[in-house]
């Protein structure tokens, strides 16, 4: 099946961005290796081994405002942050540094190649917040949401454990709930709560969030319960 080829997204055309300053290129000599599980041998040969309690994952968290924030409000809580963005990574590890969080594991990269290594029922959230919507029709393949992530996920989520997906983009919402109804491993109480235009306590608002409100565009926000 052409989707289990895993093809570059095309995302990475822009996963250097700009030059990083003096500062933070030594966060990343001193401090990115000490949470940074992407080029972990032990990590790939046996993920997870070693961590106690809940883990969670966050798949493109972009300038790290929320990550940082559950690692801060959860600090029981593992959080791994998947992100190819270099200077997401760098506000990810500042933040980390500036805040002494001591929960919070890195993997710079494609979040398809992690959740490959990831064992069954090891995760307790995933967070996919805003992916980038690829509007155009002919664009749609590269949406990060398809069949086969939700499968992926679907198999690394623990039961009774959530998928977090919101999106300014109705368009990106329609087509992920037409999947998660088509996939029929996830619930979600669709016609018992309107609560999908509100944003939930417990999840801030990023910047792209931000973005989107000052521009006119409304947030939608949905918990997918593993059952
Ligand atoms: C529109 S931004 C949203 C960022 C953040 N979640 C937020 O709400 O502010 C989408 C993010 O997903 C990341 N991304 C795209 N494809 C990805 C992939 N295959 N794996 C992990 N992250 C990815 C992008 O680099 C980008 O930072």
């Amino acid at each position: 099946m052409k989707e289990n080829i895993l093809k570059p997204l095309r995302t990475f055309g822009r996963s250097k961005g700009k030059p990083l300053s003096t500062n933070q290129e030594l966060l990343m000599q001193k401090e990115y290796p000490k949470i940074d599980i992407s080029k972990s041998v032990e990590f790939a040969k046996n993920p997870l081994s070693n961590i106690e309690g809940e883990v969670w994952l966050e798949i493109g968290f972009g300038g790290a405002e929320h990550l940082l924030w559950q690692a801060k409000n959860n600090p029981d809580i593992t959080i791994i942050g998947v992100e190819p963005f270099l200077n997401g990574i760098v506000k990810a590890v500042k933040g980390v540094v500036d805040q002494g969080l001591r929960n919070i594991l890195l993997y710079r990269g494609d979040a398809r190649q992690i959740i490959n290594l990831l064992p069954d029922s090891s995760i307790n959230r995933v967070f996919i917040l805003f992916p980038d919507p690829w509007q155009k029709k002919r664009h749609n393949k590269r949406r990060l949401i398809n069949e086969k992530l939700l499968s992926d996920l679907y198999r690394v989520i623990q039961k009774g454990g959530a998928l977090r997906f919101g999106s300014d983009i109705t368009d990106y919402v329609d087509w992920v709930l037409t999947k998660i109804k088509r996939h029929n491993g996830y619930e979600w109480h669709a016609s018992e709560r309107k609560d999908w235009m509100e944003r939930p306590e417990n999840w801030p608002k990023t910047r792209y969030l931000e973005k989107a409100l000052r521009e006119g565009r409304q947030g939608y926000f949905f918990d997918f319960i593993k059952f």
